[in-house]
């Protein structure tokens, strides 16, 4: 399937626009294929999409959230999502970054929408507001809720990211006043009725690793699909390990080495951290492997344990972030 998009300006002669080399974008075309598990052949196909397709209309939708996702997809590696979104694919509407205020805003959100009706990536960040009809998070004088319907009718690809958007996240969590909810179950009604007929990824985290954000919008660019999801609409190349699989700490684990304090001797050695509450064994997520801040880290290379943050409920779990899973 082709994507919906136009053919030019490509996205590559955007790129080169703002000083890209064609070593670096052939870098970039590399990286993006190994990050999404395609064979290395598909770097090829990749450059060809983005040496011959033009940048989608991106509109970016914020709903109950607090930025750490946007704050979060800011400093992902060269090029720069920043770099990607704000100005290779046409970032036509972003609630936290646009200059526009007010009206203008809105205005400028409706007429992108208009303008490339089935054609335009939906991003939404934060937690959908469902109860009270949308009333209690609102923008411009319509609900949140409103706004992603009418927003999702007319997109070719939609992408929730971040926990909260993917599975309510912290807006729902208990007693969730506000009935928050995730991206595709607030979502339900009108892709049953099939008046929302664009594919739903979710990009859960708190934050997500930016990486599988840029990669996922790639991957649409280039073969006009997701890939390969879970049963939480999950990219299975980011999401098909558990952190626990790839962690530096597992010899221990296996050895049944556990530290016992976060500042006690074991710590130091890098012992398994799962007695301090660690939450990998059943956490999908690509922290171990992509890695954080131009792969220098992650939660337990940094010696806390993770809290399972890309998992539905991970706010609400039993014994809370310090309790053991087992
Ligand atoms: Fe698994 Fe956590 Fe121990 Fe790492 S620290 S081996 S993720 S339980
Ligand atoms: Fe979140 Fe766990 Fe990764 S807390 S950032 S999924 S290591």
């Amino acid at each position: 399937m082709e994507p919906p998009f136009p053919v030019s300006p490509s996205v590559f002669e955007q790129l080169q626009g703002q000083g890209l080399t064609r070593r670096g974008f052939l870098q970039f075309c590399a990286s993006m294929a190994a990050l999404l598990a395609l064979p290395a052949s598909a770097a090829k196909t990749i450059e060809e999409a983005l040496t011959t397709r033009a940048r989608p209309s991106v509109i970016w939708i914020s709903i109950q959230e607090c930025t750490g996702c946007s704050e979060s997809l800011l400093r992902s590696f060269e090029p720069t999502l920043e770099g990607l979104i704000l100005d290779q694919f046409s970032l036509d509407y972003h609630h936290v970054l646009q200059a526009a205020a007010g009206k203008a805003a809105e205005a400028a959100r409706d007429s992108a929408i208009k303008r490339n009706y089935g054609k335009y990536v939906l991003v939404v960040d934060g937690g959908i507001t469902a109860g009270a009809d949308g009333a209690l998070s609102t923008t411009g004088g319509r609900s949140g809720l409103e706004i992603l319907k009418t927003s999702a009718e007319g997109a070719a690809l939609i992408i929730a990211v971040g926990s909260c958007a993917a599975f309510g996240g912290i807006p729902a969590a208990a007693p969730n006043p506000t009935q928050a909810t995730g991206t595709a179950q607030a979502l339900q009604v009108l892709r049953d009725q099939g008046r929302v007929k664009a594919p739903i990824i979710n990009v859960p985290g708190c934050p997500p690793v930016p990486e599988v954000m840029t990669a996922v919008i790639v991957n649409f660019l280039t073969f006009g699909k997701p890939p390969p999801l879970d049963d939480l609409l999950r990219p299975l190349p980011f999401f098909g390990r558990t952190v626990h699989d790839d962690c530096p700490r597992l010899p221990f684990y296996n050895e049944g080495l556990f530290a016992k304090s976060f500042d006690d001797e074991g710590a130091r050695k890098g012992y398994c951290l799962k007695d301090l509450g660690c939450k990998g064994p059943t956490t999908y997520n690509a922290c171990t492997t992509v890695q954080w801040n131009q792969a220098t880290g992650f939660p337990m290379k940094a010696g806390h344990g993770c809290l399972g943050c890309s998992q539905p409920g991970f706010w609400d779990r039993k014994g809370g972030f310090y309790g053991r899973l087992f």
